[in-house]
């Protein structure tokens, strides 16, 4: 661990991080553990759809501040990156070693990942804020104090410190990192992701209940689904590979039915989806979010387009209060690092 004082220029120069959305490929859910959490086995791949957060340093005498644009992240007292930062000033004390704790921050978030959707945008908000918050304060934290900050913060929050694709067990905490796509990089065309989510949020205890009181598939062919897309992507996967695929992972997703029972109206959504788009529609985390795989960015885009054409007139009944969230977006570029700014 190393210390710096904080100095001038760090004062001055906030501190900024971009926040992935991530994507469930896969996720099967194995058991319930005695701490009530449930045991998962799930390959978990980082979008370019990204918040941005950046932290400042406060004067002394001042409190943590969190300034949100965008989606409507409810409470802000709430608000994982209040929270993040106050577990990162916790775990930053020791390598601090100074009497006063590490000063305050204020915080600027910009959502443009949908709440509450099964993308895990708080959890990448917290992850990205404590790495801010600890390099604007000039300390470093080894590798085991990070993950145990991040298995505090939330479930998801671990993933995020993988960097990239990774297989994520137990609560969430183990994670391994698994290859990015063989040609999943700049120079090529990387798979476009078109993500469709509708206006509800459903929270993740909820659905975690409903999958306890029964609402689940038998046969764990999402856990097998998932150890093969792990191994694979272990072996080197390209992206036709990986869309070549796309119907077993599409099915590949424990929690769905779960969504369906607290989300009835997802039942006919993802029908009309189905229809409007030919071709496999799964879902992420928890839901709502729908996601479907498409060779490159602009075939991705060119759905997205066509899809809000159909919401316009009325072709996609949708549960929530609004219309759907449609998006096109992209597997994140492995040349990328998913938390600096580019
Ligand atoms: O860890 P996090 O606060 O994100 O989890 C929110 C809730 O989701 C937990 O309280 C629990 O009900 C449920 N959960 C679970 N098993 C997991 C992850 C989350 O039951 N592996």
């Amino acid at each position: 661990m190393t210390t710096d004082a904080v100095d001038p220029a760090r004062r001055l120069t906030p501190v900024v991080r971009v926040a992935p959305a991530k994507l469930n490929l896969t996720l099967a859910v194995l058991g319930t553990r005695p701490d009530g959490f449930h045991e998962l086995h799930s390959v978990m791949v980082p979008l370019d759809l990204t918040d941005r957060i950046s932290v400042s340093i406060l004067p002394p005498g001042s409190s943590d501040t969190l300034h949100v644009d965008g989606f409507d992240p409810g409470p802000l007292s709430e608000n994982l990156v209040l929270r993040a930062i106050a577990a990162a000033r916790r775990a930053a004390r020791p390598a601090w070693g100074r009497a006063e704790p590490p000063p305050a921050l204020a915080a600027r978030l910009e959502k443009r990942i949908p709440i509450a959707a099964g993308l895990a945008g708080g959890s990448s908000d917290a992850a990205a804020a404590a790495d801010a918050a600890l390099e604007a304060w000039g300390v470093e934290l080894d590798g085991e104090s990070r993950r145990r900050l991040a298995s505090e913060l939330g479930s998801d929050v671990p993933f995020f410190l993988a960097g990239g694709p990774a297989l994520v067990e137990g609560r969430g905490e183990r994670t391994t990192p698994l290859a990015w796509l063989r040609d999943g990089d700049d120079a090529h065309d990387r798979p476009g992701v078109l993500i469709v989510t509708p206006a509800v949020g459903i929270s993740t205890p909820a659905a975690f209940a409903a999958w306890d009181a029964g609402a689940r598939v038998v046969g764990g062919a999402a856990r097998l689904a998932s150890a093969h897309l792990a191994d694979e992507l272990r072996k080197g996967l390209g992206v036709a590979d990986l869309l070549a695929r796309a119907s077993v992972l599409a099915a590949a997703n424990d929690l769905a039915p779960a969504a369906s029972i607290v989300e009835p109206g997802l039942v006919p959504f993802k029908r009309a989806l189905l229809r409007l788009l030919r071709r496999p529609v799964g879902v992420s985390g928890s839901g709502p979010t729908h996601w479907a795989l498409y060779p490159s960015h602009a075939e991705a885009t060119a759905a997205a387009e066509q899809l809000r054409g159909s919401i316009a007139v009325g072709d996609l009944p949708s549960p929530g209060p609004r219309d759907p969230f449609v998006a096109a977006t992209r597997i994140l570029a492995r040349t990328n690092d998913p938390r600096r700014e580019r």
